[in-house]
């Protein structure tokens, strides 16, 4: 049996703006994690896979071989919905391996999310579609004997969540791949999927090119400041905020832009203030960070700083610390960076206004990728 266990994550700073081909954004791989286990199975018949989760326990998917792809059973097809990432991601690596000259491989595959509360179902925001289509890719690899080196791993990933989703930056993909503080640069996800379309390009050429703009590196938490994560409590729908946000930037063309430059410099400023360790200038970025996002919000009337959130950045705020809503807004969690010492006092006054204080830590990161 294969086995892979791989980190959500959390937007720190760059949302929105690292959409843009090109634009940055900073995360965290955090130590909830998705497992994934794969039991290869051989059959005399068609090539068969099936797949269960621990969102629908005892309902697995079955998928059978039929020419070049598999398609669910047909008792099945209704249960399938849900999987979109992870086919995608099986659908990627099949293709990547068949082109290596490998042989289609049938198998079980359980995927287990701890991204979300198993006991109540709730939805924390914590990336969960990045995480299994980087689970999926890792151990449908292995399945097929195929060594990815970090850099093939992230690719595929990325391509898999850009065929699902055009519109998602992948910056979930790359602190799920990569663990640890991540510096995300974003490709661009048009021209790759469209090179990805094309089935007379081989998938190993187009991964083996060096793509434009993508940046994926290590970043040193800041020295002296503790992450503190508080989940307000309604749960947020971030391709429904991104599509409203694009449907209003129509309207804001140079607003927009200025928000996307204003963006970048401080997701820099931020990288560097990492880099150097130096946390004034670490919270500075982080609070410049918030506010754009909040005139921006505030011109293109979508709700990135819920009333809950900006409840949350007042609490924090009021200790003297800086925070911010964290990935798409509208609800999900929201982040504080603070003296370790008032962690605890700040832990409490969130608990005592509704907001759940979420218990994570930072993942371990690997090596630079690239
Ligand atoms: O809400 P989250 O954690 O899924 O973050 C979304 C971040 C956006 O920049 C708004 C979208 C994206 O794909 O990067
Ligand atoms: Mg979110």
């Amino acid at each position: 049996m294969i086995t892979v266990a791989v980190p959500g994550k959390l937007y720190i700073v760059g949302e929105y703006a690292v959409l843009e081909p090109g634009s940055a954004a900073v995360l965290v791989g955090i130590d909830r994690q998705v497992r994934v286990r794969l039991t290869p199975v051989t059959s005399a018949g068609p090539v068969a896979r099936t797949i269960t989760t621990n969102r629908a326990p005892g309902r697995g998917v079955e998928f059978i071989r039929r020419g070049s792809g598999f398609e669910p059973s047909p008792a099945t097809t209704a249960d399938s919905a849900g999987l979109s990432h992870a086919l995608a991601a099986l659908a990627i690596v099949d293709r990547y391996a068949v082109e290596s000259g490998c042989e289609p491989v049938g198998f079980a595959l359980d995927i287990d999310s701890q991204l979300d509360d198993s006991a109540t179902g709730r939805k924390y925001g914590l990336g969960s579609s990045g995480a299994v289509t980087v689970a999926v890719v890792r151990a449908a690899a292995q399945a097929y004997g195929l060594p990815l080196d970090p850099a093939t791993e992230l690719k595929l990933a990325l391509l898999s969540v850009f065929s699902v989703d055009p519109y998602c930056s992948g910056g979930d993909v790359a602190a799920s791949a990569h663990g640890g503080w991540v510096y995300y640069r974003t490709p661009d996800r048009a021209a790759l999927t469209t090179a990805l379309a094309r089935h007379d390009q081989e998938l190993g050429a187009l991964i083996r090119r060096p793509w434009k703009h993508l940046a994926v590196r290590s970043l040193p938490p800041p020295r002296a400041l503790s992450l503190e994560v508080g989940w307000v409590g309604s749960p947020a729908n971030s391709s429904e905020l991104v599509a409203a946000m694009k449907q209003s930037v129509r309207q804001h063309r140079s607003v927009y832009r200025q928000f996307v430059a204003a963006s970048d410099r401080c997701v820099e400023h931020f990288a560097t203030a990492c880099r150097s360790g130096d946390d004034h200038a670490v919270e500075v970025a982080l609070n410049t960070a918030g506010r754009l996002l909040r005139d921006l919000a505030a011109v293109s009337g979508t709700a990135i700083e819920s009333p809950e959130l900006s409840r949350l950045r007042c609490l924090a705020e009021e200790l003297g610390a800086v925070a911010k809503s964290s990935g798409a807004g509208g609800g999900d969690c929201g982040i504080a960076l603070i003296d370790p010492a008032r962690a605890p006092i700040l832990r409490q006054r969130w608990r005592a206004a509704g907001i759940e204080p979420l218990r994570l830590r930072v993942h371990k990161r690997k090596e630079s990728i690239r």
